[in-house]
């Protein structure tokens, strides 16, 4: 679904490479967290997949379209859609539905289908009740909700989220998890751009940036208990994987976990075995 073969981006003819000979395919309906330290080059990633930046070097494929490719442009909209940091910079119209709307017109969808898909897509987010509301009613995560479903509506088969949760209170990550989640399961690929581990934890696949440069890609399980790798490149492992390691070095025979719910498991069958 989408192709990065040795890109390379520099912001300005002088500048410093943002992105270095990054090599990173990911398959139709893969849920891949790319993580990495501010600055080492996420957003430049996210820019590269959706077009908005074309690759210094290499080439960045989109269901085989070439960004490069100026004439493949009005297409590309169609395949890949990003939910950025900051909800309040995506909202663009007074009402949920009108602003989740914009997508599709701008497409050139018939107002009939519009319609249509402006409703599943806020079903998908869980924002049907709130259609008609005013989106700076809503709470951060609701807005970043509604901004999901304007992706979502547009029909893309492949949706970028570039630390989308990064400005939420709790309930609004959690909200806004749950979303892409939903998106996940709709066999949509999902490019997950985050710092926190534990969000990184229901990856398909985790990535690691670290300066631009591509430093690790694996399972969750690999790349998140090696606590090592993570503070190289100035990433904090999740809580399950610093608990686990400080367990282990109080003397208790705790296994390698990267996820909460694995760490009480392990904890509360070595304590009723007792
Ligand atoms: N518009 C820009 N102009 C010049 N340099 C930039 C610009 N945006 C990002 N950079 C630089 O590119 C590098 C990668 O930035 P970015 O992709 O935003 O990283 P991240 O999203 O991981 O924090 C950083 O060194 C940053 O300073
Ligand atoms: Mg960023």
């Amino acid at each position: 679904m989408l192709e990065v073969d040795g890109v390379s981006y520099r912001y300005g003819p002088e500048g410093p490479l943002a992105l270095e000979d990054v090599h990173l395919s990911v398959s139709a309906g893969e849920f891949l967290a790319v993580t990495g330290a501010n600055g080492s080059g996420k957003s430049t990633l996210a820019l590269l997949l959706d077009g908005l930046l074309v690759p210094t070097q290499g080439r960045v494929l989109v269901d085989g379209l070439n960004t490069a490719d100026s004439s493949v442009r009005p297409v590309l909209r169609r395949r890949i859609g990003v939910v950025f940091q900051n909800p309040d910079n995506q909202i663009i119209a007074p009402s949920v539905e009108d602003d989740v709307a914009f997508g599709p017109e701008n497409l050139g969808v018939p107002a009939d289908r519009i319609a249509d898909r402006v409703r599943w897509a806020l079903d998908v987010v869980g924002m049907g009740l709130y259609r008609t509301t005013d989106p700076h009613a809503l709470s951060g995560g609701q807005r970043q909700r509604v901004a999901v479903a304007g992706v979502l509506a547009m029909d893309v088969p492949c949706l970028c989220f570039d630390e989308a949760t990064s400005l939420l209170d709790p309930v609004g990550r959690a909200e806004v998890l749950a979303a892409a989640a939903e998106v996940r399961r709709l066999g949509r690929t999902v490019v997950w751009i985050t710092h926190d581990m534990e969000e990184a934890a229901i990856a398909d696949r985790v990535v690691v940036l670290g300066g631009g440069v591509l430093r690790a890609v694996g399972s969750p399980r690999r790349i998140l208990a090696n606590e090592a790798l993570l503070q190289r490149w100035g990433l904090e492992p999740p809580p399950a994987v610093a608990i686990a390691r400080r367990l282990r070095d109080g003397g208790m025979p705790v296994p390698a976990v990267h996820r909460r719910s694995e760490l009480v498991r392990a904890v509360h069958s070595m304590l009723t075995r007792r």
